[in-house]
């Protein structure tokens, strides 16, 4: 039933895009099993800093973070939106078992795969953390969480997972997050800052072609799932940043004229020659829009956790 549900969610999702000028496709949809696994490269390259310092601000800060967490409760529910392979909040849950902190964690993630590997390895790792995951979209599992207990709620979006989103779904976002909030409620929110262009490019554009792949399993998805016949030789992936913006574009490009038939819709596709795919945002923030952002959605921003270079931040709210 759950599966029925998200295949009609990529069709009605992946018709959307391809009826619209210019045509799109949802990044949430890169991870299906392969897309996460592919993740996991990009995630260890040395180009992509983005990993490499939230895994610093957690092994530097994980003291002034932990006891955030706990300050003036005896416990509390961890919930992580987007948990992937959790490497980098294992810091965090490792203090947390060491200090004997009462909580259960809660991951949730689209990919079933990397719920089940990272439940797997936490009960090797850290066989006495209660561990509870959920597989689903943010948005919906967002609004099952409402009510799960009365304890205080401590919520994970690390990654710049955000930076994902556009405008609307940020604000869709952070308002259902903060209806799903208490008072005294908290969110640690990690946020890609602005920085130099060229080391941002670098990071969406390797050399060793990880990024390409992402989004060319997309559309070996869509033929999987869809029955479509892309052939992905036919697309090139390109990659723009705008510094005005912060906004990071990642496209498809078809290098030929050519249709595409998608089966499960029945429908034929055409798409001319160098007609892009809009295919993903990864957004870069500065601190302004980010206090911004916490107090037009009810939160104050408590305090914040940056790496050396100040590349990244982890934000840390409090619900008002
Ligand atoms: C998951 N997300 C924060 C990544 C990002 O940086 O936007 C996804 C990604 N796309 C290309 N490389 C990494």
């Amino acid at each position: 039933m759950e599966q029925k549900t998200l295949v009609t969610d990529i069709a009605a999702d992946t018709l959307r895009g391809f009826s619209a000028n210019p045509k799109f496709l949802l990044s949430k949809y890169f991870y299906d099993d392969a897309g996460s696994s592919i993740f996991q490269d990009i995630m260890k390259m040395p180009e992509y800093y983005l990993t490499n310092c939230e895994f610093e601000i957690f092994s530097n800060n994980k003291k002034q973070i932990t006891d955030a967490f706990r300050e003036g409760v005896s416990a509390f529910d961890l919930i992580e939106l987007g948990s992937g392979d959790g490497l980098k909040t294992k810091i965090l849950l490792q203090f947390l078992v060491d200090n004997s902190a009462s909580f259960h964690y809660i991951p949730v993630d689209i990919s079933d795969k990397a719920n089940i590997d990272l439940v797997k390895s936490l009960k090797s790792e850290m066989p006495f953390l209660n561990v509870n995951s959920k597989t689903g979209d943010y948005f919906q599992e967002v609004k099952k969480l409402n009510g799960y207990s009365g304890l205080r709620k401590v919520i994970l979006f690390l990654g710049s997972n955000i930076g994902n989103f556009s405008d609307e779904e940020i604000n869709l976002f952070l308002w259902q997050l903060s209806k799903l909030c208490h008072k005294g409620d908290k969110t640690l929110i990690g946020f890609d800052l602005k920085k130099s262009p060229d080391l941002i490019m670098k990071a969406y554009n390797d050399s060793q072609g990880h990024t390409r792949r992402f989004n060319l399993n997309h559309l070996i998805r869509l033929n999987r799932e869809l029955n479509a016949n892309f052939d992905p030789h036919n697309f090139e992936q390109h990659t723009e940043y705008n510094p005005l913006n912060g906004k990071v574009k990642s496209f498809l490009i078809s290098k030929t004229e050519q249709t595409v038939y998608i089966a499960s819709l029945d429908q034929n596709f055409h798409l001319k020659q160098w007609e892009p795919i809009f295919m993903e945002l990864s957004r870069k923030f500065d601190l302004e829009t980010i206090e911004k952002l916490a107090e037009g959605h009810g939160f104050k921003v408590d305090k914040i956790f940056t790496d050396t270079h100040n590349f990244f931040v982890d934000s840390l709210w409090i619900k008002q």
